[in-house]
């Protein structure tokens, strides 16, 4: 057998044509066999794909094959999608969270329509254009959709070409970053990329997972200097840990005549375009001093005056880096305009709206009258 020279990070960090060629062949081969059937992946069609790579995301495969489905029933073309309300896009999300994925998507189809006919442009810069559509995104749907000869650098290929090269520095800086563009530019073949970009990212999901990757499985363990150095516990290194922050917010069922107060949250927030109750951060720690607080907080935030009620329940949640633990009262209305970002609703009514997770965890304990086991605020 011809020796090739194994990727030697000190040196030249990237492998000769040998290497990369028996790569190409072992992958596509064993690709063949173990590709999972996923619904993107029977289409070419390039709105499908993108539709698919966004949800992908920061989002596991299996949460996104039920998303997937109800969002291309609700939305089967760009057409369909452009033609849409923000918040039908934004109902269909509900639950996938980092809604600024939809909210983008939902702008890139109306751009596809006023400037492309509809149609997904195939030049580079066109797709590049879109609102939301990085070099990963864009590399993704012309490779998949055209077989363009475009690379891919997602989460899961970060980590599998972290160890085929046994990339020791974190790949998720922007030296580390090029480093791996390059591989995955340099790893294409000249025929059927769609196909293996998407090898790639399945063998990254499938075999070398983050944790105790099943290397004896493994097409490319023969050529995995990090299986050879047993460093695969160490190898992508992490990136700085998250510090956690704890908050401390309030939600608060407002209600009027059998009905709720629901507020679209505005562009900087954090679920800019869903619905919510109304919510803030609070920092009374007594039942009185937080009566005070949501009732001044709530007037600043929606114009209502109101009455602190029952305590309904606490949930904790995380997002990004804030642990929350969230407090939920009802609220007796007092008075307060009407204002275009407020709504009152009949509890069925909510079905229909975009919320947070937590609203609709909420929404579902709601019942037309104050449930009768609801907590006292004094009992705090
Ligand atoms: N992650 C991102 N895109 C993917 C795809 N097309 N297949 C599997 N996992 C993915």
């Amino acid at each position: 057998m011809k020796a090739t020279r194994p990727p030697d990070p000190a040196a030249s960090p990237l492998p000769d044509a040998g290497w990369k060629r028996r790569f190409r062949q072992r992958l596509t081969r064993w690709f063949s066999t173990h590709a999972r059937e996923l619904p993107w992946r029977q289409t070419t069609d390039p709105y499908a794909i993108w539709v698919s790579e966004i949800m992908l995301q920061q989002t596991q495969v299996v949460t996104v094959l039920e998303y997937y489905r109800r969002f291309m029933a609700e939305f089967p073309t760009v057409v369909e999608l452009a033609a849409a309300d923000e918040a039908a896009v934004l109902r269909q999300w509900e639950g996938l969270g980092y809604y600024r994925r939809a909210r983008q998507m939902h702008q890139a189809a109306r751009v596809l329509v006023e400037e492309h006919g509809g149609r997904f442009p195939r030049e580079w810069d066109s797709i590049r254009a879109l609102p939301g559509v990085g070099r990963y995104t864009a590399g993704a749907i012309a490779s998949i959709a055209w077989n363009a000869r475009r690379p891919i650098l997602e989460a899961n290929t970060i980590r599998l070409f972290a160890r085929l090269l046994a990339y020791r520095e974190d790949p998720r800086r922007a030296a580390g970053e090029r480093l791996l563009w390059e591989f995955a530019e340099q790893l294409l073949p000249r025929n059927e990329v769609g196909r293996f970009n998407q090898a790639l990212m399945e063998l990254g999901s499938l075999i070398c997972t983050p944790r105790a990757p099943n290397c004896s499985q493994c097409p490319v363990q023969r050529l995995c200097p990090t299986r050879a150095a047993g460093l695969q516990e160490e190898i992508p290194a992490e990136s700085r840990k998250m510090v956690y922050q704890q908050v401390r917010e309030a939600a608060v069922i407002i209600r009027r005549d059998g009905q709720v107060l629901l507020r679209r949250c505005g562009p900087q927030e954090r679920w800019a375009g869903l619905w919510d109750f109304p919510r803030f951060v609070v920092h009374s720690r007594t039942a009185p001093d937080l009566a005070v607080e949501a009732a001044t907080q709530v007037a600043e935030l929606t114009g209502q005056r109101i009455r602190l009620g029952r305590r309904l329940t606490s949930m904790k949640h995380g997002v990004t880096r804030f642990r929350i633990t969230l407090i939920c009262h009802e609220a007796e209305w007092l008075g307060g305009p009407a204002a275009a970002d407020l709504c009152w609703l009949n509890p069925p009514q909510l079905a229909d709206y975009p919320l947070s997770v937590t609203g609709r965890k909420l929404s579902k304990l709601l019942s037309p009258e104050p449930p009768a086991d609801a907590e006292d605020p004094a009992r705090r």
